[in-house]
């Protein structure tokens, strides 16, 4: 089968600040609440997290792939993969080491200066992910993080910064990572993406839904004022879809799978793209006796800044059912109940190429705006053989998953984007670990944070050339 990409297809390779790019104390930046972060305490994917920055804890973060001092080498790299597009993250605290001071600092805006202009040498768009999970220490040790807020007012003047500076240079934004994931159960990486501390001790549901909400206001107001700075920004939402099917097809496991889709996927879709919380909140918000405190000029800021496209990012499927003794299987966020019919990552994240065109049909039908898949890739253990990474295992699932953008593009679907994750090897969000690898390029370095940082293109990386070449039309 031959698949028809747009002409002006923007296919890529994504990476997040955190995970990237290290020089967490270099150039005036601050400290993240990724910074504080460990690696696995016990070879599962459960990270620590330490009150402040400790001196005698290994923060994989800290030096992750050294981004920070490679990035014209890594630019280079992607230049020769042929990459349209590159999704990157900004470094909150890198921009405001503290987030509530009234002037950025220079020396961090002046490193996203040079990366734009390193991506312009090899016409590479960036696609910024405004806040990807690492908002400055010191509003969550100040300020609580999410729950509060005052954050709206700091974020603001933040994104004001960077759509004043990089105006022309950037011209796709996305204001917050996964913001669904503030719906799923707490842990590390909602707490992360609330900006408190894991340990806290109101950590519930509420609080979560009251720091989303000011996360969907703070993200409509970004919306605005980067359309009235530059009209030419085109600014999306970003989901984590987590797709659900029903583990059998009794009715109560397709109505719990259609309540999972709806509070999970479609609550955040649907007030950043909408413009307004969906009716099936409301009883939701109820029944868990949930009450968003909202300010009079809400609903008008929400209807006012509704995003331009919709993100996603998508890694796998699960099933949901009623009979809980189903086995489980692991997911990023979240865990569901394992389907027979997949395999699995030797992460035990399900590998299901037709779920994301179903997912894209899903939402396409919902929304009727671009679509981009800002994430999708598969984190396994590579193996240097005589100076090679023979990642044949990559570039199947990357090859099946591209298949089936090509048919939901053929059914009508408004993709145009797909940056995977990752363009070189990272620190894994959930675990902190380095061996778990996504890239394109291998960054010579190990969970202790040995190895010299070299890159190596990986098999996968001379594929993706060739796919980008000749536009999806041989895989
Ligand atoms: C997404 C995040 O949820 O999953 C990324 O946006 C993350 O930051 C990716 O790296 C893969 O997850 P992990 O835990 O394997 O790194």
């Amino acid at each position: 089968m031959q698949y028809n990409f747009p002409k002006n297809f923007m296919w890529g390779a994504a990476t997040s600040a955190a995970q990237v790019e290290g020089g967490w104390n270099e150039g005036g930046r601050g400290p993240s609440i990724m910074d504080i972060l460990g690696g696995s305490v016990d070879g599962s994917v459960h990270r620590h997290q330490t009150e402040k920055v400790m001196p005698d804890v290994y923060y994989p973060g800290h030096v992750a792939s050294d981004f920070y001092h490679n990035f014209k080498e890594d630019i280079a790299l992607m230049g020769q993969m042929g990459l349209k597009s590159y999704r990157m993250s900004i470094s909150w605290s890198r921009v405001f080491p503290k987030g509530d001071e009234a002037v950025p600092n220079e020396e961090g805006l002046k490193f996203y200066d040079e990366v734009f202009e390193e991506l312009s040498k090899y016409n590479i768009e960036p696609i910024v992910t405004i806040l990807h999970y690492d908002a400055p220490l010191y509003l969550a040790d100040h300020y609580g993080g999410w729950s509060n807020r005052k954050m709206i007012d700091f974020y603001i003047n933040y994104c004001e910064v960077l759509f004043n500076r990089y105006k022309g240079k950037v011209k796709h934004w996305i204001t917050f990572n996964e913001i669904n994931c503030l719906l799923v159960p707490f842990g590390v990486i909602t707490a992360g993406a609330m900006n408190m501390s894991y340990k806290s001790q109101d950590n519930t549901e509420q609080l979560r839904v009251q720091a989303l909400h000011h996360q969907f206001v703070a993200s409509a107001k970004a919306v605005a004022l980067g359309h009235r700075i530059d009209n030419n920004n085109q600014i999306g939402c970003m989901i984590a879809y987590m797709c659900n099917y029903p583990l059998t097809c009794h009715p109560d496991d397709i109505r719990l799978a259609q309540k999972e889709d709806q509070i999970k996927n479609m609550l955040c879709g649907d007030v950043m793209i909408r413009g307004s919380y969906p009716v099936f909140a409301r009883r939701y918000f109820k029944e868990k006796d949930i009450h968003i405190e909202m300010f009079p000029e809400d609903e008008e800021i929400l209807k006012d800044g509704t995003v331009d496209f919709y993100s996603m990012s998508y890694y796998m499927t699960n099933c949901i059912g009623n009979d809980k003794s189903k086995e489980l299987t692991a997911g990023n966020l979240v865990y569901g109940m394992k389907n027979p019919y997949l395999e699995a990552t030797e992460w035990g994240w399900q590998i299901d190429p037709i779920g994301l065109r179903w997912v894209l049909n899903h939402v396409y039908d919902r929304y009727q705006i671009p679509i981009m898949i800002v994430e999708n890739g598969m984190g396994t253990v590579d193996i240097v053989q005589d100076g090679r990474i023979h990642d044949v295992y990559r570039i199947d699932y990357l090859r099946q998953h591209i298949e089936q953008i090509g048919e939901s593009i053929h059914d009508g679907v408004d993709v145009i984007a797909y940056t995977t994750w990752s363009a070189l090897d990272l620190v894994s969000l959930s675990g902190g670990t380095m061996r778990k690898r996504y890239g394109f390029i291998y960054v010579d370095k190990d969970d202790e944070g040995n190895g010299d940082l070299k890159r190596i293109p990986k098999d996968s990386f001379y594929w993706y050339q060739k796919v980008i070449e000749n536009n999806g039309e041989v895989l």
